[in-house]
């Protein structure tokens, strides 16, 4: 089974980026980890990272249109992105938010996801380990829709 994990902008520098909130975990070491997970439970998984709204949302197209299973990290579009919203919304299979910090122990502007309500579900708080989560989540026989 084959299932596309996305991620938002400035993902792709994490290690470097503020380790305190994200950890010190490369993004390559969190395309690793997510490969070798998804090897382990016999799930496909394909690691993505764009900074583009508009790749982000043609890669959810994409999904929709293959009923991929999507672990989707959004970033900072989480918060305001209308447009990947209404994409993720046309999800044909499960679709998993997932965050690493928790938002909602942060800043008021990260309180709100856009993404949320048309989520299957969302985990956030775990570190890189909210992948995992996701991903044992997709794979197990637990509703997620
Ligand atoms: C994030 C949380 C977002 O608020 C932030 O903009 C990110 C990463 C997380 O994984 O914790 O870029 O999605």
């Amino acid at each position: 089974r084959r299932v596309l994990v996305l991620n938002g902008p400035n993902l792709g520098r994490l290690g470097s980026r503020e380790p305190d909130v994200y950890g010190s975990t490369s993004y390559a070491g969190l395309v690793e980890r997510c490969t070798e997970l998804g090897r382990e439970l016999g799930l496909e998984v394909e690691v993505r990272e764009t900074n583009d709204e508009g790749e982000m949302i043609r890669w959810l197209h994409e999904a929709a249109d293959a009923s991929l299973p999507v672990v989707l990290n959004p970033a900072a579009f989480t918060h305001y992105s209308y447009g990947m919203r209404d994409a993720a919304a046309q999800r044909t299979a499960p679709l998993i938010e997932v965050h690493i910090s928790n938002p909602h122990a942060r800043e008021e502007f990260r309180h709100t996801s856009v993404v949320a309500a048309v989520a299957s579900g969302t985990i956030a708080g775990f570190g890189i380990g909210s992948y995992e989560l996701a991903l044992r989540a997709l794979a197990g026989d637990r509703p997620q829709d």
